[in-house]
């Protein structure tokens, strides 16, 4: 389900992307103002010097000494300025105002006799104002008169005000048209995986047919794939086990029936000595009936184990088969089976399931002494070879034909020749029980159309 804490795949996008796209913009804008107004800064330095030129045209040397000749219109002119005030002052080397509305301060370093307007900044009546000076003449006789116009930053200001205004307006619209395109760009982006969340949530639960994965851009192809391949798996898993029960339910019923029609005739019968061939028969489809079900639980067990954790001890395997083999000993007898067992080697110890590894011991040593004939022999051997431990159960009994060897460990299946009463779990339960263990089981003939050699390999530190 969708938890409402979790941030949607565009408010990431968004929370990742807009905030170096408005670090990125605030850093455009101030450099685009920046270069706009050291422009606009050079041009109102231009007018200031011009005003600077219209004072020095107005300077002249008469009789070695400088005549300044300021009609009014000239002055009127320098002083006019609808917004800034100007001051100006011309200077002699002494620090002498000859004309002038104001002291201007002088720079500090000053461009002396360069013949060039220098530009710098100061304040008059603390405020701030940008300054021009030229100085002119220069003889021995003259000495130097120094022209100051200084004006105050009251139109540079509008204009920095201004260019900002329209600069910031515009790059609103800018960054909100970003957002927006991210907002549906990223819509149309993530619009597959909504389609995958919808056809996922409307599928039934027994519907398991693959995601139409055609017309989906790669990313999300690659993981509408990998849940297709997961329903497939799932699938078989499903179908195997629906067969399962079928045939689970279907063994069931056979013993089940029989139980029935025996108590229905038992229930009809005066004759004592019937009676007791009855109850014969009831005992042993009671028997094959509780021997069933614990095969199938000992299967859905083991079969079980592959996505559970099972228990897992340290065993002396030696131990634990010559237990399990003990369980046997009355019924070898009963058919004068010889059986033996045999551990060359010392086993180290076997990580490992008690439980299931007798069920898989019990499961081989009862097959090998029920499809023995009379007076046979049983052979359980244990060894080690370089990783592994090796354990062989051997019989000469009639084995198993090798067309159906590989079938005889599927479950439910028992060879055309099996006459006895199971019901083709007990290999099937074996083999899971070693694949757990990560083992492998083989079966092999032992003579040439006699006897079966059940070999199981465990790796060693498994
Ligand atoms: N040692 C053996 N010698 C000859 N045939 C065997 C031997 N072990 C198994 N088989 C054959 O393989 C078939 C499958 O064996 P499996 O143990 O899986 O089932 P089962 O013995 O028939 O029934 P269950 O063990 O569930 O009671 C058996 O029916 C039998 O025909
Ligand atoms: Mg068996």
């Amino acid at each position: 389900m969708m938890r409402s804490d979790r941030l949607s795949l565009r408010q990431r996008l968004l929370l990742w992307l807009l905030p170096p796209i408005m670090l990125l913009t605030g850093i455009w804008i101030w450099a685009t103002y920046a270069i706009i107004i050291y422009f606009a800064g050079m041009a109102y330095d231009h007018a200031l010097e011009d005003t600077v030129e219209t004072l020095a045209a107005q300077v002249s040397v008469e009789h070695g000494d400088f005549r300044i000749d300021l009609p009014a219109a000239a002055n009127r002119m320098v002083k006019f300025d609808k917004v800034d005030h100007i001051y100006y002052s011309i200077t002699d080397e002494r620090g002498t105002l000859h004309v002038g509305n104001r002291m201007v301060p002088t720079s500090h370093g000053s461009a002396l006799l360069s013949n060039k307007t220098m530009f710098y900044d100061s304040s008059v009546d603390e405020r701030a104002v940008r300054v021009a000076e030229r100085t002119l003449g220069g003889t021995a006789e003259t000495g130097y008169l120094t022209i100051r116009v200084a004006e105050t930053l009251e139109k540079r200001n509008i204009l920095a005000d201004e260019v900002l205004r329209y600069m910031i307006g515009p790059q609103f619209l800018f960054l909100s048209g970003i957002v927006i395109l991210m907002w549906t760009g990223v819509g149309h982006g993530i619009a597959p995986l909504m389609w995958v969340r919808d056809a996922i949530t409307h599928k039934t639960y027994d519907d398991l047919s693959p995601l139409d994965d055609k017309s989906l851009p790669a990313e999300v192809h690659e993981q509408v794939h990998a849940i297709n391949d997961l329903m497939a798996r799932l699938n078989v898993m499903l179908d195997s086990q629906r067969r399962f029960i079928a045939d689970a339910a279907h063994q069931l019923r056979t013993p089940v029936t029989t139980l029935r029609t025996q108590v229905e005739v038992a229930l009809r019968t005066r004759d004592p000595g019937e009676m007791q061939v009855i109850l014969g028969k009831l005992d042993s489809a009671s028997k094959r009936l509780a021997r069933l079900t614990n095969q199938l639980l000992d299967l859905s067990r083991a079969e079980a184990g592959h996505s559970m954790t099972v228990a897992m001890e340290p065993l002396d395997i030696a131990d634990t088969t010559r237990e399990t083999v003990a369980w046997f000993v009355p019924e070898a007898l009963n058919k004068e089976i010889d059986i033996t067992i045999d551990f060359a080697d010392a086993i180290p110890p076997l990580l490992g399931n008690r439980h299931m590894l007798e069920q898989m011991l019990a499961n081989l040593v009862d097959n090998a002494i029920r499809y023995n004939q009379k007076g046979g022999y049983v052979h359980v051997a244990g060894k080690m070879d370089d990783s592994h431990f090796i354990l062989t159960i051997e019989d000469d009994g009639p084995g198993i034909p090798d067309e159906q060897r590989q079938q005889a460990i599927e479950r439910f299946y028992r060879t055309s020749s099996s006459r006895s009463g199971g019901s083709g779990l007990g290999l099937a339960i074996a083999r899971e029980i070693v694949l757990l263990h990560a083992g492998r089981l083989t079966l092999n003939a032992v003579h040439a159309s006699s006897g079966l050699e059940v070999v199981i390999e465990f790796p060693l530190g498994s």
